[in-house]
């Protein structure tokens, strides 16, 4: 297993569109493994692939208080959006930065596990969030990005701030 380098907003790369996972071999369940790991040491409630430089439609989350619910999503699609959800909602690729965006508060996901079974996910509240979080991920958007232009600005200054403090 390895540790992967998060990319930090606004890193370009982060604004890359995902493409389906077409071969579930070794290298996806390694990928999986990583992502999990990466995820879990950051630490963090869950990770796109795109967030580590690979353009696959894979999703790492676990949204649980103990910590032991992986979820993993391949090529995941919403098939059922309802209500509004009131959770902020924070970014591995944006250390520090929480912001409410306008989210569903319950969600129906088809997706495929790392092995290629097909499945049904009903999620709701923190989890709902978090699924279209990372989905949007997977199409090269960042959270952030729903904020008005001034906020963006303040958070890209505040993010160049974080980084020349930590050079
Ligand atoms: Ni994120």
């Amino acid at each position: 297993m390895a540790l992967l380098n998060i990319l930090r907003y606004p890193d370009a790369r982060l604004h890359k569109a995902a493409t389906p996972v077409t071969v579930f071999d070794d290298g996806l369940k390694r990928l999986v493994r990583d992502m999990a790991e990466t995820m879990y040491g950051a630490p963090g409630i869950g990770l796109a692939a795109t967030q580590v430089d690979v353009h696959k439609q894979v999703i790492v989350i676990d949204a649980s208080e103990r910590r032991d619910s992986l979820v993993v999503l391949v090529n995941p699609e919403i098939v059922e959006a309802t209500g509004i959800s009131d959770i902020e909602e924070g970014c591995l690729s944006v250390p520090g930065i929480y912001e409410l965006v306008e989210r569903a508060e319950r969600v129906k996901v088809r997706a495929y596990d790392q092995n290629g079974n097909a499945l049904t996910l009903e999620a709701q509240g923190l989890l709902a969030v978090c699924i279209q979080h990372e989905m949007d991920h997977l199409q090269g958007k960042v959270f952030v990005e729903y904020l008005s232009q001034l906020k963006q600005q303040r958070i890209r200054a505040r993010l160049a701030k974080q980084l020349r403090k930590s050079a």
